[in-house]
Formats: C-alpha cells, structure tokens, sequence
C-alpha cells in the first residue's frame, strides 16, 4: 500500500522539484520492503510551520507500524520536530526513538531530498520498530548482572549464534518476500514457478534458522525441521482439489546447522516433485517420510504412491535443476549418498549420511 499526493498543487515547489520527489517516491514500496520499515516523504508548509506527508509506502516483509494510511496529514513542529528540523537545516537526524501506535520503541531515520541547486525540497523518512532489539538489551544487561564472571563468555556466545540465526532467518525472509512481489508482476506461468521455486528453497532454508534461533542451542531437530517443511509445502503448493497427506515417522535426529540446512533443501525438492509429478492424474496421495539412525548413520526415506519416476532415472542426468541440487547437496554438504529405491508403486528415495564429524 502506497501513495503520492499531487505535490505541486499542495506545496510551492516547481515543476523540476516535483519531479524530483516523484522520482524518489516511485522507489519508496522498494524502500520500505528491503528496510522492514514505514517509509515516508514530508514536504515543508512554509506559512504553517508545518510539514505535510507526501507520500508513504508499507512494508509488504513486515506489519506496519500504521494501521492507518498518514498520507495527506500534516505534522506539526510540536509532535515532528526533528522532521521539521531536517526540512528547515538540510541535515540527516539517525537513531532517534519514539513510541510506536502499539507501544513498542521505534527507530526514526530521516534525510533530506535536495534539489540539484543542493536546496531541500522534501525528506526521506524511515520508520522501524525496534521493540525487540530493546528488550534484548534489556535482558543481556540482566543477565549480565545475575551470571559469574566465568560463565559470561559462555552466555555471550550464545546470545550472539541466537542472534544471528534471527537475523539470517530475517535476512531470507525478506529475500523471499521481494521474490513474491516480483512473481506477482510476472504474466508467465514458467517464470513464476521459476519464482516460486526459489521462494520455497528460501523459506525451507529460514525454517532452520528459526528453529535454531528459537531453540538456542547449536543442533536442530531434523524431525521436526521435516515435519514444518512438510506442511509448508502441501499448504503452499498443492492445489486446492488435490488432496495430498504426508506422515513423518522415526527417531529424531539433532544435526548442527549446516547439515539441517542442507536436508531441509533436501527434502524441500522431494516433496516437491511429488506434489508437482507425482499425483498429476488422481486427486489423492500419500508422501511418507521416515527417519532412521543406526550408528550415528542417518537414513532419511521419502516414498509417495504416485505414478513413479522410471526405473533407469540418474539424477546426475537429468537436466533440471531439482534433483541435480539434491545430488550435490547430499554428496558435498552431507557426505552422504542418495538413491532411488525399486518400489512397486510410486517413487521412494532415500538419503544415508553420517552425524559424525569427518576427521579430514
Ligand atoms: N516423485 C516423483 N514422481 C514422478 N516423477 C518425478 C518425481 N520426482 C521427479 N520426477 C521426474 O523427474 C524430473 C526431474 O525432477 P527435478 O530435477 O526436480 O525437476 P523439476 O521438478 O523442476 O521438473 C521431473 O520433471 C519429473 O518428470
Ligand atoms: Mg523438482
């Protein structure tokens, strides 16, 4: 959601500063959903000493901080003074804090848009909610203050690994949401799987960041990471006449992040191509899916009863993408091997690697 107003009717500015400003303005939506933040421009109203919003854009990544569109209302000196600063002396204000709608902290940023005499016609305003990055500081001040002085070192690590687990999860996130915005203006069928594939590799890849942000600790559940894959894919990709039921069953296996990874792409491009190939001429199927370990060696099984992939397939052949990515993944990131298991009905595919750390 986002809006310019008719600008020179509205302030005194020319033709060419308009121009300016709209220019700017076509780039806000792009602004807001890379920064996570509210994005503004505010023009000054000379007589009033007051300025007047512009243009807005939303962010598509996260809520905004708004529930209502601003555009069109007019801050007064009192409520915006470093706005109203920035317009009138030209200068960037950084890191200054305010309260959000909903109570939370906010960070606002704000720098000028000049015109090519280097006179300020506008400024470029973002708005960001840092309610969590607050109460994080927060908490570690406590905890600083409660844990022995040895102990710190080991509270501090972990609070940065949990950190950036959060910020790698965030980063895809928002990855993923421009990739959304772009297949949405796409009119090519073929282009926006290519989209929509790349959208569900990210998102299966953020699940691992988040269960390990939210878990704390150094392993992810691959179980449990299998099971959230799983029913994001059948929500996001299935048609809504199919109906596709998929079990996850074994033991759970902890593997460290860059193992979990590469089996969250893994069993991403399984189901996947289930859903995509296998069920094309019925409306049901089954994708069952299990976990074994046996001496610290894992055996990931994923079968669906659909209509098969061939007997003779070799993933190195193949010319897509999919299974090419599944047959590097499992040979570099897991040191493991991949095969495609005869089976009477359907396809069954099964990955074995060890959870040990080579010595190499
Ligand atoms: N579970 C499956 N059931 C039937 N056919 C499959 C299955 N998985 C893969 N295939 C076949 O193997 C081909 C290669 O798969 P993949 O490399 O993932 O590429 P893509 O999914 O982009 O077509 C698919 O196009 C499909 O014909
Ligand atoms: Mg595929």
């Amino acid at each position: 959601m986002n809006g310019v107003l008719d600008l020179c009717q509205l302030t005194g500015l020319s033709n060419e500063q308009c121009k300016i400003i709209l220019g700017v303005a076509q780039n806000l939506q792009i602004i807001a959903d890379i920064s996570q933040a509210d994005i503004f421009i505010d023009c000054l109203l000379e007589e009033e000493n007051a300025a007047l919003i512009v243009a807005e854009a939303k962010p598509a990544t996260i809520p905004s901080l708004y529930q209502n569109s601003l555009l069109g209302q007019i801050a007064l000196e009192d409520m915006e003074p470093g706005v109203l600063f920035s317009l009138k002396t030209g200068k960037s204000i950084s890191g200054s804090r305010g309260i959000t709608e909903e109570s939370g902290v906010m960070q606002q940023d704000i720098v000028p848009i000049k015109d090519l005499a280097g006179e300020t016609i506008a400024v470029l305003i973002k708005e960001k909610d840092i309610s969590r990055e607050v109460q994080q500081e927060k908490n570690i001040g406590k905890l600083m203050k409660t844990t022995e002085a040895d102990d710190k070192q080991d509270v501090i690590k972990s609070i940065i690994v949990q950190e950036i687990h959060h910020r790698v999860k965030n980063n895809l996130q928002v990855i993923s949401s421009l990739l959304r915005l772009q297949k949405r203006r796409t009119s090519s069928k073929e282009v926006a799987n290519v989209f929509q594939d790349s959208i569900s590799r990210i998102s299966s890849m953020a699940l691992v960041h988040d269960h390990l942000a939210q878990s704390g600790i150094g392993e992810a559940n691959v179980k449990t990471l299998i099971k959230q894959v799983a029913s994001l894919l059948v929500t996001s990709s299935s048609t809504p006449d199919q109906n596709i039921s998929v079990s996850v069953e074994g033991e759970s296996v902890f593997c460290p992040s860059d193992k979990a990874t590469a089996v969250a792409l893994i069993v991403n491009e399984l189901i996947q191509n289930s859903i995509k190939h296998a069920f094309l001429l019925r409306d049901e199927g089954n994708i069952d899916i299990t976990l074994t370990v046996r001496k610290q060696m894992v055996t990931i099984i994923v079968m669906d009863n659909g209509c098969g992939i061939g007997d003779s397939f070799l993933p190195s052949e193949t010319s897509s993408l999919g299974l090419q990515l599944v047959d590097m993944l499992v040979e570099e990131r897991l040191q493991g091997v991949l095969s495609f298991l005869q089976s009477d009905k359907g396809t069954k595919v099964s990955i074995t690697f060890p959870i040990i750390e080579s010595q190499d």
